[in-house]
């Protein structure tokens, strides 16, 4: 099925001049990016965003890091797009990621690992109605 879902590059893939490269990714697997926009988070942005991990021992450096620098932030769209998505990312950890993913490619170490993704469809929908009205997404006409 059609599925919308949230992605974020990083600080640190911002940092790297990655931002095209990492939606070049996103393009070549077939996942359209239908809304974005570029945000330097505040902490309790990053916080809110991140509520789920409250009381995790990486939470406090997750929030520091994810409010450290700018963010771009989008929807995409396609088949099966919270999976694809996750394929295309590669593991949460850059050394076990497989080659080829995003973060084999672009992250140093499971703090700053390039990119962020819904980990299902309900979290989708909570992710982007974060950042996004629904008025901000732009489904293709061609
Ligand atoms: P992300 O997909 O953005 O979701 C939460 C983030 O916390 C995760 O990517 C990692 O960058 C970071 N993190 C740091 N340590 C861990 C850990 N042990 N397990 C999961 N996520 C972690």
């Amino acid at each position: 099925a059609i599925e919308r879902t949230l992605s974020i590059v990083k600080p640190d893939a911002v940092g790297k001049n990655a931002i095209g490269a990492i939606y070049d990714r996103f393009e070549k697997a077939g996942l359209r990016i239908v809304a974005a926009r570029m945000m330097h988070l505040t902490r309790a942005q990053a916080e809110g965003f991140y509520a789920v991990h409250k009381g995790r021992p990486f939470f406090n450096d997750l929030v520091a890091f994810m409010s450290s620098g700018p963010v771009m932030i989008q929807v995409l769209e396609g088949e099966n797009a919270v999976a694809k998505n996750r394929e295309v990312m590669g593991a949460t950890n850059p050394k076990a990621a497989a080659a080829g993913t995003i973060r084999a490619d672009f992250a140093a170490s499971i703090d700053e690992n390039a990119v962020h993704g819904s980990d299902g469809p309900d979290t989708a929908r909570a992710e982007i109605s974060y950042f996004f009205a629904d008025t901000d997404i732009c489904p293709r006409t061609r």
